[in-house]
């Protein structure tokens, strides 16, 4: 048995101890997402400070603990606080709450997050659900010793975001009166933004939207068998897209603000049937 796996399991038992009841749909809140809870009704929470094996996170407008949870009566954990390959955390790292996650019996994954558009048809405050990727992390979360438990070591990546959800995205989108928009993101190491020159190559690459985050999570979770889908909140225009205002971190939290309650009343509708 690989250390990892060991570690898995420690964690996955300490939280079974702690809660029964493990709901089969996982949200992981990007950044500025934290007021999910005020629609919730939360039932117990465990910071990631006790949980063995979890990082504590060390970006501000994250505050790491894992949340149990209704929503609109569906059992959910969310995983308020996500780990940054910038943070200087391997990728290994930053994906093992997935994998603790599939161990404790959750199979249905929500991932949030922020981006930054290259696509001129999409703005700020757009909603975008994302249809593939491109990994552009510098290491990949599988990378290592290879333990079977852990899931295939060459896992086929042709159809990774869940198909059916992106239709009943757009159905809900069409019902709510919210533009449906789907699109390929992009992901790299950040801190540092990227320049004109970078946005462009990512356009020419075929992406529409930019992150930190999301990819090496949504590999190790299609490893892990896991039902997936990923959704972002385009925080901000670039140099590609045209006129635009410098990105900084309060303008990102500002729009994610005004922008989030058309992304919860998404994703409750479609949590709620699912
Ligand atoms: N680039 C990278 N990450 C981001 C951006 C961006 O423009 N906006 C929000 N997260």
């Amino acid at each position: 048995m690989s250390e990892l796996y060991s570690q898995i399991q420690e964690s996955a038992e300490f939280i079974l101890k702690k809660f029964k009841d493990i709901p089969r749909h996982a949200i992981i809140l990007g950044t500025g997402l934290g007021s999910l809870t005020d629609r919730i009704e939360i039932i117990k929470e465990i910071s990631f400070k006790v949980i063995p094996h979890f990082i504590p996170t060390t970006v501000e407008s994250h505050s790491g603990k894992l949340i149990f949870a209704t929503w609109k009566n569906k059992p959910v954990i969310i995983l308020s606080g996500r780990l940054h390959y910038y943070e200087g955390h391997s990728t290994q790292e930053i994906t093992f709450p997935i994998r603790v996650l599939k161990a404790i019996g959750v199979d249905k994954l929500w991932i949030t997050n922020a981006s930054g558009t290259v696509n001129p048809e999409f703005k700020a405050g757009d909603i975008v659900f994302i249809e593939d990727h491109i990994n552009f992390h510098p290491e990949n979360p599988l990378r290592g010793l290879y333990d079977p438990q852990m899931g295939e070591r060459f896992p086929d990546m042709s159809d990774v975001y869940n198909k059916e959800m992106l239709e009943k995205a757009k159905d809900c989108c069409d019902i709510l009166k919210i533009k449906f928009n789907k699109g390929i993101y992009f992901g790299l190491q950040g801190p540092s933004l990227e320049t004109p020159a970078e946005y462009r190559m990512i356009r020419i690459l075929g992406a529409d939207i930019v992150g930190m985050s999301t990819v090496p999570e949504v590999i190790v979770a299609h490893q892990c068998n896991m039902q997936i889908m990923a959704v972002s909140i385009v925080t901000n225009a670039t140099p590609q897209t045209g006129p635009f205002e410098k990105t900084t971190m309060e303008s990102v939290i500002e729009v994610v603000r005004v922008s989030s309650g058309k992304l919860f009343d998404l994703m409750e509708s479609l949590i709620e049937d699912n």
